[in-house]
């Protein structure tokens, strides 16, 4: 499914990794017997009959769905329509997919505006189901859903199956529910209902998404340290964090993989960054991820990267299979121009990607590779997949626990006290004086 070149990663470092074979043989069984939270996304297939159904429905009454979701609950979404459909897809008419991720009182205005609420459906992803910025997306859409005559009955809610207010407003709206695995965190969720529905409403198969998915642990679990690409590639980006490259740039040689460098720059910080160990040791673990897209960025960050300082590793993903778009010889007396004549552009997108490559190795840079077979659901359930185990691997190498975030909860629990939420209270006088203390510190220049 994937191709994992990491010959110039690694050179000379191999027999460096034998230190990281305990914790790859441990997770190994552990992902064999299917025990860490994201292979639950492998027995998601028996959702996607009813999410199909529902998604047939939605799209007779509907011709635009705007999807309420942040972090692990859009990100996912995102990176699945750009590579399957392409940014300028909403275009091509109906059904027209917007994900809305912010807090944006201008976006959420113009929207108001631009929209034909008579034929906009609403799909609300949390799977806490108490994140403040979607809630409050919910609460100011749904008012002007209704007010279009928007069904209840025809809301889609995407949350965790637990006793939350999500299912509690669903249960008296009438909304369809899908649920996700209690214990399948945000963040590696894309192959649950979170991605599935809305792949599902623009017609991507999820079967296909989930079978590469399956085909990845296939091997993943099947291949010794030696062979393994997972052991490899995991084992490499240890070796190298320990000897102070700190950044992980993920190079993406094509746009359709752009929002997947945003998926793949949450789940990097989000499971890696953490101040203690499983133990409770503070090892301040982590390396800073830097998803950016080829050719774009040879015009913005590679002079850093080639010149600057030599504290990155650099990650190419390309895709082999590219539609053939031949240039025609035209304005052959100039040189700038003349040499094109008959060339393809993916051919020219493949020689920039490798004359990239090998200028970083030049400079001593370690590079790894991922190619890609082609643009289809299973290519990227295997590419979401592989990077999935990737993290929990290094995790386990760390010994860190990829699947929490304790560092979020302070600002959420600020926030939270200070918009008022009832159980926040007796807080709020302590979040308060910190707020009064902050400001007090402040030193404004203006110009
Ligand atoms: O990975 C995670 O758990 C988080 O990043 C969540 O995805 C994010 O905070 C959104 O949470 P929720 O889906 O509960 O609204």
């Amino acid at each position: 499914m994937l191709k994992v070149d990491v010959g110039h990663f690694l050179a000379g470092a191999e027999e460096e990794l034998k230190i990281y074979q305990e914790p790859f043989f441990r997770f190994q069984e552990r992902l064999d017997s299917c025990a860490y939270p994201f292979t639950l996304s492998l027995e998601e297939g028996r959702k996607i009959p009813a999410m199909e159904a529902v998604a047939e429905r939605l799209r007779s009454a509907y011709e635009t769905f705007l999807v309420l979701g942040i972090g692990g609950s859009s990100l996912g979404i995102k990176a699945l329509v750009q590579f399957l459909k392409g940014p300028y897809y909403n275009l091509a008419g109906s059904p027209r997919l917007l994900v809305l991720d912010n807090i944006s009182p201008h976006l959420a205005r113009q929207l108001t505006d631009l929209l034909d609420w008579r034929r906009t459906g609403l799909i609300y992803i949390s799977k806490s189901g108490s994140t403040p910025e979607t809630a409050a997306n919910f609460i100011y859409f749904y008012q002007v859903y209704r007010e279009a005559g928007g069904r209840p009955q025809d809301l889609v809610f995407i949350c965790d199956p637990g006793d939350n207010g999500m299912n509690r407003i669903a249960r008296e709206l009438g909304a369809e529910v899908f649920h996700l695995p209690p214990p399948l965190p945000g963040r590696y969720s894309v192959l649950s209902p979170v991605g599935l529905f809305p792949a599902a409403l623009l017609g991507i198969s999820g079967e296909e998404l989930l079978e590469g998915a399956r085909r990845v642990h296939e091997v993943l679990t099947a291949k010794g340290p030696e062979t393994n690409p997972l052991f490899l590639l995991g084992g490499g980006i240890c070796y190298w964090s320990a000897r102070g490259k700190n950044i992980h740039v993920l190079f993406n040689y094509e746009t359709l993989l752009s929002e997947f460098g945003f998926w793949f720059m949450q789940l990097w910080a989000e499971s890696l960054g953490k101040k203690l160990s499983l133990t409770g040791a503070e090892v301040r673990a982590g390396t800073t991820p830097l998803a950016c897209v080829g050719t774009t960025d040879q015009h913005s960050l590679l002079q850093l990267f080639k010149e600057g300082p030599d504290d990155k590793i650099y990650g190419f993903v390309t895709i082999e299979e590219k539609p053939e778009v031949v240039l025609p010889s035209l304005f052959t007396t100039e040189k700038e121009y003349a040499y094109f004549g008959g060339r393809t552009l993916g051919e020219q997108l493949a020689v920039e990607q490798l004359a990239t490559e090998i200028s970083l190795v030049r400079e001593g840079r370690p590079c790894y590779h991922v190619a890609l077979h082609d643009v289809s659901p299973a290519s990227l359930g295997a590419l979401f997949y592989f990077f999935e185990a990737l993290v929990v691997f290094v995790a386990e190498c760390w010994q860190v626990n990829p699947f929490d975030q304790p560092g979020v909860e302070e600002g959420k629990q600020i926030t939270y006290a200070l918009m008022g939420r009832k159980d926040y209270e007796a807080r709020r006088p302590q979040f308060e004086a910190l707020v009064e203390e902050f400001v007090r510190r402040r030193r404004i220049y203006t110009v």
